[in-house]
């Protein structure tokens, strides 16, 4: 693991955008995987951004998305595939039918889930995969007690996701749906490159826990300590409670591959 602390939050957000478009440049036929959230509005406008003021292309890439609630339509703005429409495909020149994102309202979510991780695996698999951070230490959906090796599925939501997504349900955590649909941990550890964006006080006990906690799967981010290319990029705020800052602020100083990547 990797680790930049940036200043602010939209600093951190600058630089994961300046990462994937760099990536996306490099190799402009890669499949990405991408996330949802607030944290993540940042990083798909300055996208945006590039793809209307620098010509990013996305004409040759595939996306897969992370995760999608149960029981909410696409056709909803509720949906992750509706944030990931009006925050970049709407806006981008990526054809619909290259984006993928599962499909909550699928007669049968099982067999689903078995073909997303099939249309992932014949897409040739994640080259990068962008990942925020829930503040019970979830990637994806993975709820505590989500196995290391487990794949795409359904999974039941942890009370404390439902109040910390209350927001895109009115604001009451008793509208959150009790089921999403997530990659699974091991689905997202086969990415080949991973870039997890973590910005808040409200982050901050569980990037600790990422970074520096024992592996375990109460806290699913753990599990990306055992990925060999793993970039964490935080704002200080989220930051303030890694207790080893002084060896992150040291490698921020010496490793040239870090050095490269933020100048
Ligand atoms: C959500 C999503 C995660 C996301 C996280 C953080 O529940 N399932 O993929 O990374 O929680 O969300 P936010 O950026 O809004 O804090």
């Amino acid at each position: 693991m990797k680790i930049v602390i940036r200043s602010t939050a939209g600093q951190a957000m600058s630089l994961t955008a300046r990462i994937m478009e760099h990536a996306l440049r490099r190799d402009p036929a890669m499949t990405l995987g991408l996330a949802t959230g607030r944290t993540m509005d940042g990083v798909y406008a300055d996208l945006v951004q590039a793809h209307r003021q620098r010509g990013l292309d996305f004409s040759r890439c595939q996306t897969f998305n992370l995760d999608e609630y149960v029981g909410v339509p696409p056709s909803s703005g509720r949906s992750y595939r509706a944030y990931m429409d009006t925050h970049l495909f709407s806006q981008v020149n990526i054809a619909r039918s290259a984006t993928h994102v599962p499909d909550g309202m699928a007669p049968d979510l099982a067999a689903h889930c078995g073909e997303y991780e099939h249309s992932l695996h014949a897409s040739g698999g994640v080259d990068l995969q962008l990942l925020g951070l829930g503040r019970n230490g979830h990637i994806g959906f993975n709820e505590p007690f989500s196995a290391f090796t487990s794949r795409t599925r359904v999974v039941t939501l942890d009370p404390a996701t439902r109040d910390q997504n209350r927001d895109m349900f009115g604001g009451d955590p008793d509208h959150v749906p009790y089921h999403a649909i997530t990659m699974g941990v091991g689905t997202i550890l086969d990415a080949h490159r991973i870039v997890v964006l973590v910005t808040g006080t409200a982050k901050a006990a569980a990037l600790a826990d990422m970074i520096e906690g024992p592996l375990t799967a109460s806290t699913s981010a753990t599990a990306l300590q055992m990925h060999a290319n793993c970039l964490v990029i935080a704002d200080e705020t989220a930051a303030a409670a890694l207790s080893r800052r002084p060896f992150i602020d040291h490698m921020m100083r010496h490793d040239a591959e870090l050095k490269a990547l933020v100048s």
